[in-house]
């Protein structure tokens, strides 16, 4: 161990959400690609999802520097742990995760046994500023590392000048079309409706708001902040946050950036999946008999929850496009009675679609077959999307997702914005102007983005340069 007392050794502790542990998974692959000792610290509870749905202990035992280890998250086993409970989450880590990590960190902790170099630096979740106190405290340098978009950071961050300025809490008959100019830069085309969808709670005492606001405004005291997007997708958000927060790494579309070092290193790198569900594959042979673009591809991520209604009206929207289409229904993702989607629903989906309870979605998505993706404009789901140049209609649910799904439709002009609209009529016309009637104006900048995307990541290209820059400040940064 004494030679090696000095290498560095990374901790990285995500939020334990699907969309968060997921990315910071292969933000772990990519330094560990660089040489670098690794430990991923999971909740035991998502550590045991993972074992369980996927082959990540073994695909990651080709690095011998990758360790995985467990912390409680504090709740009971039987807490939901999603939808609007999961800001209970934050509360219980912050209260009862935070001394046992401390504890870890401390001589004679299992992170600090003796057996492995001591933890020299930490990417904590950004959502989780205690870790800050905590690396100050034992003089460990952090690094936060945000799930969210550049822009979503930004309209996050402006929150206070907009409380101050009167815009927030929004008013019974505020006019929820109107332009913000308080979020700078973005004063053109963010609406009242964009903003993040706990700022619409009449009082501000929501306390998803209230997590997120405060968290984002202590981000400047860690040692840097790491993003999963590209210069060219964001770069007025991006510079925006620098005026604040100087040392910023863009390392995104971090799916491209973990394929394109993998393609560099391997002749045919594994498939790989990080998945907190059973993934069914049955749907890519579905797709293989589907004829090119045809497919549109349905999936509101990790954590939204429809109401029977939506599910009726999204549901006849489709049918009655008379596309194709994939459909991810998640265990528990439809209110009521559980994961009983109607009879009628399901019957009539036989003929031109196929549903399943959760896909290998980087691979649905790039498959020849897809030609859209009805989404609820999750930030991991967008980027995948741009990736693998399939525009997007966008339903976005809660959080982050209706300042995305702003962006995507007004400002990239990837898709259509269905923002707060759930109606059969219009998710039927929105599906035939995606995959038909709009599509020739709509796959320009569609595959321009894509482009520009596969760039970033490529050896001469931002995503790649920064993430370089991020593991030479890992590897030099001092205890
Ligand atoms: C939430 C936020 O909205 C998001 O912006 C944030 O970054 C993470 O938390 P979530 O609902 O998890 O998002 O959506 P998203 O960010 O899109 O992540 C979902 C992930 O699950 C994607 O990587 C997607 O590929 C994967 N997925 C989804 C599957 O692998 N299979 C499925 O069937 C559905």
């Amino acid at each position: 161990m004494d030679s090696q007392s000095n290498s560095p050794h990374v901790l990285i502790f995500p939020f334990p959400v699907q969309g968060h542990v997921s990315c910071m998974l292969k933000l772990a692959e990519l330094l560990c690609l660089s040489g670098l000792s690794v430990t991923f610290l999971n909740s035991d509870i998502i550590h045991r999802r993972l074992l369980r749905y996927t082959d990540v202990v073994s695909r990651f035992s080709r690095y011998p520097g990758f360790r995985f280890e467990t912390i409680s998250d504090g709740l009971p086993p039987d807490h939901p742990r999603s939808g609007n409970r999961v800001v209970d989450i934050f509360d219980s880590i912050k209260m009862v995760t935070k001394p046992m990590f401390r504890e870890m960190l401390l001589p004679g902790g299992c992170l600090n046994s003796g057996k492995r170099p001591p933890v020299s630096s930490i990417i904590a979740d950004g959502i989780m500023c205690f870790t800050i106190d905590v690396a100050k405290d034992l003089g460990i340098p952090i690094f936060l590392f945000r799930t969210v978009s550049a822009s979503c950071f930004w309209a996050f961050y402006c929150i206070p000048k907009l409380i101050e300025s009167g815009d927030l809490p929004i008013k019974e008959d505020d006019e929820m079309d109107r332009l913000l100019i308080g979020v700078t830069g973005m004063e053109e085309y963010l609406r009242l409706r964009d903003l993040p969808s706990f700022c619409r709670a009449s009082d501000l005492s929501d306390r998803a708001f209230q997590v997120v606001t405060t968290e984002t405004q202590e981000t400047y005291r860690a040692n840097g902040l790491i993003l999963n997007t590209f210069e060219d997708l964001e770069e007025s958000a991006l510079a925006q946050i620098r005026n604040h927060i100087p040392n910023l790494y863009s390392i995104g579309p971090l799916h491209a950036n973990l394929k394109s070092r993998l393609e560099a290193k391997l002749t045919s790198p594994p498939r790989s999946s990080n998945s907190l569900w059973e993934e069914d594959r049955t749907c890519m042979t579905w797709l293989d008999k589907q004829a090119q673009k045809s497919v549109i591809y349905v999936s509101f991520g990790s954590m939204t929850l429809l109401s029977r209604n939506e599910l009726t009206e999204l549901w006849y929207g489709l049918v009655n496009s008379r596309k194709n289409f994939l459909w991810v229904v998640r265990p528990n993702s439809v209110a009521g009675d559980g994961q009983n989607i109607p009879p009628e629903l399901l019957e009539g989906t036989m003929e031109r679609g196929y549903m399943v309870r959760w896909a290998p979605q980087e691979e649905v998505l790039a498959h020849p077959a897809v030609g859209g993706f009805l989404t609820h404009s999750g930030w991991n789901s967008t980027l995948e999307s741009i990736v693998a140049a399939v525009p997007m209609v966008c339903w976005p649910y809660y959080a982050d997702q209706q300042v995305n799904s702003r962006l995507v439709g007004e400002v990239w002009k990837l898709g259509f914005d269905m923002k707060d609209i759930c109606d059969r009529i219009v998710v039927e016309k929105v599906i035939k102007d995606l995959m038909d009637t709009k599509r020739d104006e709509l796959m320009r900048p569609v595959d321009r983005m894509m482009k520009m995307a596969r760039r970033s990541v490529a050896k001469d290209g931002t995503s790649h340069g920064n993430l370089n820059r991020l593991i030479e400040d890992i590897k030099t940064s001092k205890k």
